[in-house]
């Protein structure tokens, strides 16, 4: 499973790349205003960071453009970038015609803002690299999230998609393990679920108690 850093920031993302060997980032319009920087410098300075790899970049296009045209003609203009761009576009009507001209054009899109099966499903049909699924949101609404990733990872194997689920707004570890169970290639989350999520308060008392073994044992 890829482990994608859901961050706009050049410091933390140059971090878990070095720590942990991220596969990806993903970028919001709410991650770039905290990054402080115009969205412009911000998303160059992150594809410096991952130039030469195979690792993708989900750079979403202005939130306003609501038609067709408007949005392939932003998505060319940011996919000419850098090589590790995927365009994120948001999941309403007109993005789907937009997804499958761009699929043909080798510009990968992700279908962002997904909270429906049905959503996916077309975002898949018109030809999306990546489907993001927003479990955060909806369980903040209390609504459950598990089966809602299940079905759309067997709606993707059921038909041979090539699509990747990329499940987001992940909060914690148990969405992610959740989201591994389900099937899904990739899950995005922010710096701290994921060190959260490395660490276990067994191990660190496990290690409080070798030590006390350790410092009563001779090296030789
Ligand atoms: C995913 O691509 C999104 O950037 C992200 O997961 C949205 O979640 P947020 O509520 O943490 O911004």
């Amino acid at each position: 499973m890829k482990f994608f850093l859901d961050s706009a920031k050049v410091d933390e993302i140059a971090y878990a790349l070095d720590a942990f060997d991220i596969d990806g980032v993903t970028t919001n319009p709410r991650h770039v205003q905290v990054a402080g920087k115009p969205f412009m410098t911000v998303i160059r300075e992150i594809a410096d960071l991952v130039a030469g790899t195979d690792k993708t970049i989900s750079v979403e296009v202005n939130p306003h453009i609501m038609d067709t045209a408007a949005m392939i003609a932003e998505a060319r203009k940011l996919a000419a970038l850098s090589p590790n761009f995927v365009i994120k576009l948001q999941c309403v009507e007109p993005a789907f015609k937009a997804i499958s001209v761009l699929a043909a054009e080798g510009i990968r899109v992700n279908c962002t803002l997904i909270f429906s099966a049905m959503q996916a499903l077309q975002a898949m049909r018109s030809g999306a690299f990546y489907v993001s699924p927003f479990i955060g949101w909806k369980e903040t609404n209390a609504e459950e999230t598990r089966s809602f990733v299940e079905d759309i990872v067997a709606i993707r194997d059921n038909y041979g998609f090539g699509t990747e689920v990329l499940v987001a707004a992940v909060r914690n570890a148990r969405q992610i393990v959740d989201a591994a169970v389900a099937g899904a290639d990739i899950v995005t989350a922010g710096l701290a679920v994921y060190t959260e999520g490395f660490d276990h308060p067994y191990t660190r008392d496990g290690i409080q108690k070798f030590i006390g073994f350790w410092d009563q044992t001779r090296y030789e």
